[in-house]
């Protein structure tokens, strides 16, 4: 059976160095995808990211723009990621064998909003025209490999509570804030193909107010996982002070989600903490999994 190792970076808010490329030498996942947020509009993270011989696709989001609204903050961006960037268009990653095709760049949730900085360098969209661009993409696809959808905002329609996968957590009342042009762009790529996964960041795991952890998994009815990867920060310690690193990790076996978790490496390579999320059926004896614990 065909395996795929996914490392997935959530928002990652400035917290990315050399030690991270040390990690991914180590772990040597089959690709890695970053959600956006990877810092307010610097250059350092994606000069970084241009150093990784790793295949990698990213999508720019809402903090990428610097908050210049002019766009040339994101403009720079963009140049540096250049192909990395996935944003309305389809990636495919070969090796090892992925289509990753990105949401509407920039978002900030809330549903359907052009921020000023979006419109200054991708012009005005529609909702519409948003979610044909996503599927266009999509269908453009080699249907012989796994498809990911990588966005910012997750989709609308994942729930309304503020702990749901993108809910809004910092005002009451609490609302679902996706993005209902993903939700669209997925319904339309399901009537020619399945869509398996759908990652994205941007609601941070941690909810405001003392209101505890962000459900971060959803499957539906079609079996499309999402998931939300944006565990801030992703540089932490545990209670014994040892550093951590975390990643979103999937597993795909015949282009499907076969195991997703969260986990949390120490600095050496080591697997400290994991939290399984999915498990595919399986008939093979479970591992022994380490007791999770949070930063
Ligand atoms: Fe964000």
């Amino acid at each position: 059976m065909a395996e795929l190792h996914l490392a997935i970076a959530g928002d990652l808010h400035d917290q990315w160095d050399r030690i991270d490329h040390d990690l991914l030498e180590r772990l040597r996942p089959d690709a890695l995808l970053l959600v956006g947020d990877l810092s307010d509009g610097l250059p350092r993270i994606p000069g970084l990211l241009a150093e990784l011989k790793l295949p990698l696709a990213s999508i720019a989001g809402n903090h990428d723009t610097g908050g210049d609204p002019s766009g040339e903050r994101l403009r720079q961006q963009l140049a540096m990621l250049a192909d990395h960037h996935c944003g309305w268009a389809l990636r495919e990653l070969r090796p090892p064998g992925l289509a990753v095709v990105g949401g509407r760049p920039g978002t900030a949730g809330g549903g359907f909003h052009l921020s000023r900085a979006v419109r200054s360098v991708y012009g005005p969209v529609s909702q519409q025209e948003s979610a044909d661009r996503i599927t266009r993409a999509a269908l453009a696809a080699d249907p012989a490999l796994p498809l990911v959808l990588l966005a910012h905002s997750g989709p609308a329609g994942l729930g309304s509570g503020a702990a749901d996968p993108c809910g809004r957590d910092w005002k009451r009342p609490s609302c679902d804030w996706g993005d209902q042009d993903l939700t669209l762009a997925i319904q339309q790529i399901r009537r020619r193909r399945p869509v398996p996964l759908v990652i994205f960041g941007h609601m941070h795991h941690t909810l405001r107010a003392n209101r505890g952890e962000r459900r971060s998994f959803v499957r539906d009815d079609e079996g499309t996982a999402y998931l939300n990867c944006a565990c801030v920060p992703r540089h932490c310690s545990d209670a014994s002070g040892r550093e951590l690193r975390h990643f979103s990790w999937v597993t795909l076996r015949d282009g499907l989600p076969w195991r997703i978790s969260h986990r949390w490496y120490g600095l050496d390579g080591g697997l400290l903490y994991e939290e399984t999320l999915w498990r595919a059926p399986d008939p093979a004896p479970a591992p022994p999994q380490p007791a999770l614990s949070r930063c």
